[in-house]
């Protein structure tokens, strides 16, 4: 695929930017929706045929954003760069409205098809990075993985942190890591965030577990593609409306486990996340008078590329002042 790295950077930036003027306002829907329109006015600026295929939700709840919609300046897509596009404009919209760590805005495109196209439903994870890559089974017994993960990092199982999203539903979960040994970091939100860092060596986490959005599921293993990580993962139904919502997506098996190759199958992804508040992978926004600074991290799958991206936003005046840090 043409090299989207530098248009993709954009698009996460300017939202991160956007959301983040509303960081601590206690209003994670303004944040939201401040991020989403500046996603979308920045995608068509773009010159490829895009189409969402995990975004904001339904045409009939979303005004923007939503599943199926066309994205990007190239009206005739005989001739354009034709692209499926997933999109988390703001990640962690409780986190931004609270002025909480971890918030990030995300975007991943491939070939039409490299991105399954889940449902707004639950989905059932573990997330582990690249030493782990083929060591853990989603329905293993929690210590069995715990002891996995621990073996081939050559650590013990005290010494591994666990994240999970802090919920009553993952009650048994917490129990059973807890009886495991291992340390735990509970999130009030932000499993996609915490599943990149469990793929990035030093950023103190070593595993995701627990059940979080199905879109973000598919987000993550975009990353994962990229970053040699993996994710099992299976969704989870709750109702015969969603089974119904499913099939209709082409989802014969609910059951399914999914690995990393099947959430995101594509030759050619492209992957932009940009921090709107201080996380553990990157720096929030910082708005400082002249300018604004932000810190992305943006990866192509081929060629095999990671990039971690400080940018400096500066007004046109002629007395600016860049800081090296
Ligand atoms: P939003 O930013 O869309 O609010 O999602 C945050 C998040 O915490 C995700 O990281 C996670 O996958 C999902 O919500 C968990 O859902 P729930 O809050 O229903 O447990």
């Amino acid at each position: 695929m043409f090299d989207l790295s530098l248009e993709v950077l954009r698009v996460v930036e300017d939202a991160a930017i956007a959301s983040a003027r509303t960081m601590g306002m206690g209003d994670a829907h303004t944040a939201d929706q401040a991020a989403v329109e500046s996603m979308r006015r920045c995608l068509d600026t773009i010159a490829v045929a895009g189409t969402i295929v995990i975004g904001e939700g339904e045409r009939d709840k979303a005004p923007m954003l939503y599943i199926g919609e066309k994205v990007g300046s190239a009206k005739d897509e005989r001739c354009a760069l034709t692209v499926d596009i997933a999109v988390d404009p703001l990640e962690g919209t409780n986190l931004c409205a609270t002025g909480t760590g971890g918030a990030i805005t995300v975007l991943a495109a491939s070939e039409g098809g490299g991105l399954l196209h889940a449902p707004d439903c639950y989905m059932e994870k573990i997330i582990v990075g690249p030493s782990a890559k083929g060591a853990v089974e989603l329905d293993a017994p929690v210590k069995q993985n715990l002891k996995a993960i621990a073996r081939r990092l050559q650590r013990g199982v005290d010494d591994l942190v666990v994240v999970v999203l802090d919920r009553p539903r993952h009650q048994k979960l917490i129990a059973d890591i807890r009886e495991a040994g291992a340390r735990i970091r509970l999130i009030s939100d932000g499993d996609l965030s915490a599943g990149i860092g469990a793929a990035v060596a030093g950023t103190g986490v070593h595993a995701v577990m627990g059940s979080g959005g199905a879109p973000e599921g598919v987000l993550t293993a975009a990353a994962l593609r990229c970053l040699n990580g993996e994710i099992l993962g299976r969704l989870v139904v709750k109702d015969d409306a969603q089974r119904e919502r499913m099939r209709a997506m082409g989802i014969q098996d609910a059951n399914k486990i999914y690995n990393t190759q099947e959430l995101a199958p594509g030759r050619s992804i492209v992957f932009a996340a940009c921090g709107v508040t201080d996380g553990n992978l990157l720096q929030g926004v910082r708005f400082f008078g002249d300018g604004i600074r932000t810190q992305s991290i943006v990866m192509t799958l081929s060629p095999a590329r990671v990039r971690f991206i400080d940018t400096v936003h500066l007004e046109n005046k002629p007395d600016v002042k860049v800081r090296f840090r």
